[in-house]
């Protein structure tokens, strides 16, 4: 049986729109009293503790089911006056020791009234992975699990744990492998940039609504037999 648990620990926000004030918060632990007032969570099995965000059921519970959630801030984000943003924050996948995992964590922005999807789809909102997408997105993933869509290497070899960005599919338009030690719980630490609108090489403007939530989704599967 696999337990698997995924924790957002701390998170380090800069935003900046033309009119050159720039909004900034930084969260260096986040604890149950920033629910509601700076971070909004979603999901039957979200929670917010001294440890930080809960995105998803702690497998070391009783109950094995799939779930999947998210965590956001409070106020959306208006893409027409934003000139770039950049932010930093660490979090934890932990199996406890075990294999195989998943899913895996996101940063993403979306649309306010976006759907939570399970499974592959890590939070991010699908009717069924890889491309049918309720609502617009822009995503980074921290992808734990090969799914038929992730990229593959050589001949047919999954690519294993990576890192990719998405935009409304979860088929990547750019990846790379991550070495990551999700079976020992480590601490990750990944910083995120858009710099004048440009998120790489596309314009977040042009495939995303004027106005947007982001923030963070994850999911987790059901039991595995090992
Ligand atoms: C993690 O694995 C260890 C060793 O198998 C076990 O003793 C411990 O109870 C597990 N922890 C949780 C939280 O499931
Ligand atoms: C999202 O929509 C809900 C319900 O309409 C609203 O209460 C909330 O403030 C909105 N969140 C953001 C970040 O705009
Ligand atoms: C985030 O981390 C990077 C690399 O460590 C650093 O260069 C950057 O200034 C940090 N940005 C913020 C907003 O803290
Ligand atoms: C976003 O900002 C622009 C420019 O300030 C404004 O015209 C527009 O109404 C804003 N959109 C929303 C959804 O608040």
């Amino acid at each position: 049986m696999v337990f698997f648990c995924i924790h957002l620990i701390t998170c380090f926000l800069l935003l900046s729109d033309p009119s050159s004030s720039s909004i900034t918060f930084s969260l260096p632990s986040i604890t149950p009293q920033n629910q509601n007032r700076d971070i909004v969570i979603q999901g039957t099995e979200a929670t917010i503790s001294d440890d930080g965000i809960q995105l998803t059921r702690n497998m070391a519970g009783l109950d094995k089911t799939p779930s999947a959630g998210r965590a956001t801030y409070i106020r959306p984000l208006n893409l027409t006056e934003l000139a770039s943003f950049s932010t930093n924050f660490t979090f934890v996948i932990d199996s406890n020791g075990s294999t195989p995992y998943g899913y895996g964590l996101t940063f993403f922005l979306a649309d306010n009234n976006s759907v939570i999807s399970e499974g592959g789809a890590m939070g991010l909102p699908f009717i069924e992975p890889p491309n049918k997408a309720t609502s617009r997105f822009v995503a980074v993933e921290f992808d734990t699990s090969n799914d038929y869509w992730d990229p593959i290497v050589g001949r047919g070899d999954p690519l294993g744990d990576h890192v990719a960005i998405y935009v409304s599919s979860v088929s990547s338009q750019k990846s790379q492998k991550w070495l990551n030690n999700v079976a020992g719980g480590a601490v990750c630490q990944d910083w995120v940039r858009c710099q004048d609108g440009l998120f790489h090489t596309f314009d977040v403007k042009t495939v995303l609504p004027e106005s947007v939530i982001f923030g963070f989704s994850a999911a987790t599967p059901d039991a595995f037999e090992i």
